[in-house]
């Protein structure tokens, strides 16, 4: 089979092959199946500070989350733009567009420290639907979930002694205070309409929200 095997030993990781041709470049590809090459075997920037392994892992898939996020409010705008409830459809489009920007960031900053991301595949929203409370509920729980993951990643930033990324992801601790406080108030304001019949006026509030871009900029260049 006429394939070269190419090794990135500048992080000194073993990036050979886990099976089949991964980590393998065809030189014919009718010899074997074309895989791209992940992170691990691309050249390294000249500009690459070795960021640490564990770290970069977790902003890989921090990198992934956020474009789940993204689909899984994409889910509930649908759902209520289905309904009817274009108000509640527009907010959650505006979410998708700042789960958008998180995980733009999160590139930004690999690739300002010399990483590339590698693009995993995102999951497919996984959500049962019954109710139309029942995405500001999801959406809440969410949100809570993040806020662990994104202090997982801060705890690995400062356990790296990397003070640039634990900075970088300080705007990230802020953004989830935020993020909870906005899916809480999206319920009790939900819950105060419905008891009070005023739904349709919440609703109609709620197409008023625009995309706003992030107070955070990361300059690749
Ligand atoms: Fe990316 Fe809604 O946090």
């Amino acid at each position: 089979m006429d394939c070269v095997v190419i090794e990135d030993d500048s992080d000194g990781e073993d990036d050979t092959g886990t099976g089949g041709c991964r980590g393998i470049w065809p030189l014919h590809y009718s010899a074997c199946t074309y895989t791209r090459p992940g992170p691990n075997t691309r050249p390294k920037s000249k500009e690459a500070d070795m960021m640490d392994r564990h770290l970069r892992e977790l902003l890989n898939d921090q990198f992934n989350k956020e474009l789940y996020s993204a689909y899984l409010y994409m889910d509930f705008a649908d759902y209520y733009h289905t309904r009817g409830l274009h108000g509640f459809g527009n907010w959650y489009d505006v979410q998708v567009q700042e789960e958008r920007d998180h995980a733009m960031l999160m590139r930004a900053w690999m690739l300002k420290r010399g990483e590339t991301i590698e693009l995993l595949p995102i999951a497919k929203p996984d959500k049962t639907i019954t109710d139309d409370a029942d995405p500001l509920h999801f959406a809440l729980a969410h949100e809570q979930y993040v806020t662990g993951l994104i202090h997982t990643l801060h705890d690995a930033a400062e356990a790296a002694g990397d003070t640039d990324s634990a900075k970088f992801l300080d705007w990230f601790v802020k953004e989830q205070v935020e993020e909870e406080e906005n899916a809480t108030s999206m319920i009790e304001r939900y819950d105060k309409a419905v008891a009070g019949g005023t739904l349709e006026a919440l609703d109609t509030e709620l197409k008023a929200r625009r995309w706003k871009a992030p107070s955070l900029r990361v300059d690749i260049f």
